[in-house]
């Protein structure tokens, strides 16, 4: 049999870089099932998307219904249920006054954020952080900075962005005293504004509230709260790319919360629909009220069927995936912990809810980048799906759905623990 990563090199573009060979015929809950026969536990999720689980019922059968009435009407055309059911529920689980656009991609999305500050603001500049994720547009590709890999050959980007330092405590240059922001990570604002650029030019401050590719970085609290006056204090907005930390992934539907910082401006998508493509903006209404009618606009932005998917994975959600998310994350932190203890070239352990990491050091044998290729491939060898993520790529990360349960995470620590033990 002709494989289909074999019949795939021959007509899909190379572009799009692929972490396996796997070729997949379905998926149920955490697993997905490979057109040869094997069972693979899937702790990657789509890259935090199926964060119900791999065709969870509820969802599944909300979108076929949802197929018997109306599979595309066109949001600048026409209105329908599932579209304006799901504004209402997103704003009705927003903490403070909210609107929504919808469209199809996370990239998309931060581009509308982008277009919406500078649009309300009429001020010209957006400040992002280094070993940031944004997407792949121009736009989003401009205020990303985790790869120089992703802007080779496309300099010349969106200009008047401007990069600060994001706190890795893990990683931090200045010395960390009680889990707090080292000064200089506050000071950066400063000497940005008078040096760099106007406070009063800056449309926004763009930031993942947990950075995803750039290394399951949680900033520290007082970060964050730090960020919410500065904007203030300058009029500027602050906007959560919640692409990644959304619908439940750190244990609560947004990232927002755990922080207890409200943004101006969020940004969602991936987990939305549970696999369905649907993406978000959620901005304050007095915000939201000034983007004028033609300002943006898309053909399949809140798709019926993807926003009757999004409907149900919210419902079960609230439910129970949240609660579940809060649950098995802080067993699953635990059990990595006891690996860190065990194996000394674990460097960190990191991360939020079900949004985890593991960050490995060089040995004398191996540098963190070999130990992380040996563990994903040899994972991937024993039925376990993982991804890399972290500037040095010597990051594995771990994303299973919310619904996952112990004794899934206890099969993915067994084999994790039997690969480094073989190290
Ligand atoms: C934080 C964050 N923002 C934006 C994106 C881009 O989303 P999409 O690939 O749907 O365009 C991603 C995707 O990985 C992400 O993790």
């Amino acid at each position: 049999m002709v494989s289909l990563y074999e019949r795939a090199q021959k007509v899909l573009s190379p572009v799009s870089s692929r972490s396996t060979t796997l070729g997949v015929s379905e998926g149920k809950g955490s697993y997905v099932f490979t057109e040869d026969g094997r069972k693979i536990l899937d702790f990657a999720s789509g890259v935090a998307v199926n964060n119900l689980g791999h065709n969870h019922p509820r969802v599944v059968e909300a979108a076929k219904a949802q197929i018997d009435r109306l599979v595309h009407g066109g949001h600048n055309v026409v209105y329908y249920e599932s579209y304006v059911a799901l504004a209402e529920k997103l704003v009705a689980i927003s903490k403070l006054p909210t609107k929504v656009y919808f469209s199809n991609s996370g990239a998309e999305a931060n581009d509308g954020a982008l277009k919406l500050a500078k649009y309300v603001t009429k001020r010209p500049a957006i400040i992002s952080f280094k070993n940031s994720f944004h997407g792949r547009t121009i736009g989003a590709m401009s205020i990303t900075a985790s790869n120089a890999s992703y802007r080779k050959l496309y300099e010349g980007m969106m200009p008047s962005v401007y990069f600060a330092e994001f706190p890795n405590l893990a990683n931090s240059p200045y010395p960390v005293t009680d889990g707090k922001t080292p000064q200089p990570y506050f000071d950066q604002f400063d000497e940005m504004f008078r040096s760099l650029i106007d406070p009063y030019s800056v449309a926004a401050i763009v930031m993942e509230p947990v950075q995803g590719e750039g290394g399951y970085v949680v900033p520290p609290k007082d970060f964050v709260r730090y960020l919410r006056e500065l904007c203030d204090k300058y009029g500027i907005f602050l906007i959560f790319d919640e692409i990644q930390t959304g619908f439940g992934r750190t244990g609560h539907m947004f990232a927002s919360e755990y922080f207890d910082v409200e943004p101006d401006i969020r940004t969602v998508a991936k987990g939305i629909a549970n696999g369905f493509p649907l993406s978000a903006i959620l901005a304050k209404e007095e915000i939201m009220d000034q983007w004028e009618p033609g300002a943006h606009g898309g053909t399949f932005g809140g798709n019926p069927v993807a926003c009757a998917a999004a409907l149900a994975t919210i419902e079960v959600l609230e439910e129970e995936g949240i609660a579940n998310a809060q649950k098995q994350g802080s067993y699953f932190i635990d059990q990595l912990h006891k690996l860190q203890e065990k194996y000394s070239f674990i460097r960190d352990v990191r991360g939020v809810g079900l949004m985890l990491a593991m960050e490995f050091k060089d040995t004398e044998k191996l540098t963190s980048q070999e130990i992380l290729q040996t563990v994903i491939a040899q994972c991937l060898e024993k039925d376990l799906l993982l991804l890399s993520c972290g500037p040095k790529k010597n990051m594995v990360r771990f994303i299973p759905p919310t619904t996952v349960s112990i004794e899934e995470i206890d099969r993915a620590i067994k084999i994790l623990d039997e690969v480094l033990s073989s190290l």
